[in-house]
């Protein structure tokens, strides 16, 4: 016998009832993003690899270890998306959407791919749901981005979290930065052979090593906060009050660069308790250089994503169990399965989720299955239902019936 086909290491299905509580997440962002004037964008899930190189970074571990790349027929170089938010920028820019007027709110929400080593709260093909606002680098709108998040997880009852907060700076924060960073850790002896190479090249991205031996050099090294620029550090001030203002508890966290190199300015991270070492359920920050980067205009912007994934491992097993009332018809007979199918379409129509059993199977099997599928309410029509144009509703809970007009069924049960 041929053996079985197995899903791909670090890719898996997300089976129902599991899909519920994915739909609860999802339906509770959309509703945040309408409350705060976002509308959805749908993108490719395959760019150039360029796209990605480009804006990530090519020291990051994303594009240097991560990227599924491969040549097409044709021979260009593809990139599975690791991350929404260059691609998005590449929409809005080929699309002309920067030359709306105002700020442009746009989210999207589907697969991302990288490959990582995977573990509890890491995939290779993982979910985000991914936020961004174009066009104003006005520090009201990293306050609201970042109110709009926490608000998000609040809406699916994400227990204790924290808010991590940081400002990247300018370019010219940034620079002075790096070099006091790089002289430091020139002077070090014993980081890992991906942060020697990067203290030259991209020394931000050794604040991001994952090696213990690295994080403990790290522990002297300058922080980002003394180099930022009086504009920038009035930027973050007004970015903090704000988030005081609306009751937002946050930890400024000097040390926080994020894993990907586009970020100026506001970049912050939530952590959720009970995860483990993948403990960040969403990330995001400021991006002004990265329109210009991609051959834009200039077009400050801001954004985050939250990791699906993750966040489902620690929201409540209940989230979008209840998914309203279902009725079962049970039917013995050809005549009564006949009219129960009329009667299932009625309750359908009515936005009643009602289910019957089509293979005549007896009542106890009919009953059995009607358990087995949670109903709330049942039915059994038989010939003397048939005649009578009645018959008894059962409420499972608790055995209750009342006897009921079949073609008022629909209208019945819609008022229960
Ligand atoms: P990121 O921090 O790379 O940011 O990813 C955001 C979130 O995606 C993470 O906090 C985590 O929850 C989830 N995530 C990342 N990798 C994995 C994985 N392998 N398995 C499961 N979950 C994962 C970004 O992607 C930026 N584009 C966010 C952004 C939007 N910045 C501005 N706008």
């Amino acid at each position: 016998m041929a053996g079985k086909i197995k899903a791909i290491r670090g890719m898996r299905d997300i089976l129902p009832p599991e899909t519920s509580r994915w739909q609860a997440v999802e339906n509770a962002a959309r509703e945040a993003f309408r409350v705060y004037g976002y509308r959805e964008i749908r993108l490719p899930l395959i760019e150039r690899t360029e796209l990605f190189a480009r804006s990530i970074g090519t020291d990051t571990d994303i594009v240097s270890k991560e990227m599924y790349t491969f040549p097409d027929r044709h021979g260009d170089s593809l990139t599975l998306r690791p991350e929404a938010t260059a691609a998005v920028l590449r929409a809005v820019l080929e699309n002309g959407l920067d030359k709306a007027a105002g700020v442009k709110k746009l989210y999207t929400l589907g697969p991302m791919f990288r490959y990582e080593r995977p573990q509890k709260g890491r995939y290779r093909q993982f979910h985000q749901i991914n936020c961004e606002a174009l066009g104003s680098d006005a520090p009201e709108v990293d306050a609201e981005v970042i109110l709009l998040l926490m608000e998000i997880l609040k809406k699916v009852h994400l227990g204790t979290n924290r808010l991590l907060v940081n400002s990247l700076g300018c370019p010219e924060c940034q620079a002075r930065f790096k070099a006091a960073l790089s002289q430091f850790l020139m002077s070090r002896e014993g980081l890992c052979e991906d942060c020697q190479r990067r203290r030259v090249t991209n020394p931000l991205r050794v604040l991001d090593c994952k090696s213990v031996h690295c994080k403990e050099i790290l522990k002297d090294a300058p922080v980002l906060k003394d180099y930022l620029c009086p504009d920038c550090a009035a930027h973050f001030a007004r970015v903090l009050e704000l988030l005081s203002r609306f009751g937002v508890t946050y930890e400024e966290q000097p040390r926080l660069v994020r894993g990907l190199d586009y970020y100026t300015r506001t970049a912050f991270e939530v952590v959720a308790v009970g995860l483990g070492a993948q403990d960040a359920v969403a990330g995001g920050g400021r991006y002004n250089g990265l329109a210009q980067q991609l051959g834009g205009p200039e077009l400050p912007a801001i954004g985050f994503a939250i990791g699906e994934d993750r966040l489902m491992e620690v929201l409540p097993e209940n989230l979008g169990q209840d998914d309203g009332k279902k009725v079962f018809l049970a039917a013995l007979g050809t005549s009564a399965m006949d009219k129960a199918f009329s009667l299932l379409q009625a309750l359908r129509q009515e936005g009643i989720a009602a289910e019957m059993d089509f293979s005549g199977r007896s009542l106890k099997a009919q009953m059995s299955l009607a358990d087995r599928l949670a109903a709330d309410y049942t039915v059994i029509l038989g010939d003397r239902e048939l005649e009578t144009g009645k018959a008894n509703l059962r409420r499972m809970a608790t055995g209750d019936q009342q006897e009921v007009t079949l073609s008022l069924l629909p209208m019945v049960l819609a008022g229960l």
